[in-house]
């Protein structure tokens, strides 16, 4: 039995990271629907149609413990429906609005979040907002381009900076107390990000919750001595099915750690 983290490409790696250095000792399956990514700019059907092939795809070879649906996009759009559908647990994610709210409680300053095009226009994103105590205080930003640098393995360099910086323009950033990353691929982009960014500002993700959250429908506790653990046990799979897909994203974990 496995636990899977499942994403439309590289994204997911990043909550992956965070589960196996508090679990290292359980055995993961990593699923990226790489004919398919990116997810963000195709519509809400399509995107579940993605999904529900691809865990059919990971059901005809593996049991599976629970799956975490380790990206926005695809949680905003098939979470309940999978939920309906599979009796194991669906763990999914959701950006961290409210935590950057706290946080900015006191200041009184801005929040902006980050996002793929789709999860910004899903009524799960607006119901998530209608919930807040101040949602007039939260700005968005679509930021598709993070998402195709990332599965070209850019994740740094002059062409990232010169994109954030002609996204950000509109901002008159010095006015924000937090950004949210509601996308796990621009989770890479962390570094990059803050370099813009005045000081004060917070960088937040969905990542450690989501993965807390999973720890807790599993009941798995936090392992000992987790930083000294052998490499996690980790199986990589994609929807183009090639070598060269798990080699990517087994790469691009290893840089993560
Ligand atoms: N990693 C994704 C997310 O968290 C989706 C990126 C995409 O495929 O557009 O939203």
């Amino acid at each position: 039995m496995r636990i899977v983290f499942f994403d439309s490409g590289v994204g997911g790696l990043t909550v992956l990271r965070e589960a196996s250095r508090k679990l290292p000792s359980e055995s993961y399956l990593y699923y990226a629907d790489t004919l398919n990514v990116p997810y963000g700019t195709h519509t809400k059907e399509e995107v579940y149609g993605f999904v529900e092939e691809c865990i059919e795809d990971i059901l005809r070879s593996h049991e599976v413990s629970a799956i975490i649906i380790a990206c926005n996009t695809a949680t905003s759009v098939a979470v309940d429906g999978l939920r309906k559908r599979y009796s194991f647990p669906i763990i999914g994610m959701e950006p961290a609005v409210k935590p950057a709210l706290q946080s900015v409680r006191e200041s009184g300053r801005r929040v902006l979040v980050t996002a793929t095009p789709l999860t910004l226009k899903e009524d799960k994103f607006r119901r998530l907002l209608g919930k807040l105590e101040a949602p007039s205080q939260v700005d968005t930003l679509g930021l598709p381009g993070l998402v195709r640098f990332a599965e070209e393995g850019t994740f740094d360099g002059p062409d990232v900076l010169a994109y954030l910086r002609e996204q950000f323009a509109p901002f008159e950033l010095e006015r924000y107390g937090a950004i949210v990353l509601g996308c796990t691929h621009f989770v890479f982009f962390q570094e990059a990000i803050r370099e813009l960014l005045p000081p004060h500002v917070l960088v937040m993700d969905g990542n450690a919750g989501t993965v807390k959250q999973m720890m807790r429908v599993l009941e798995l506790e936090l392992e000992e001595d987790s930083a000294n653990a052998s490499p996690p046990d980790i199986v990589y799979m994609s929807s183009c099915g090639t070598k060269d897909d798990r080699i990517r994203l087994e790469h691009c974990f290893r840089s993560l750690t």
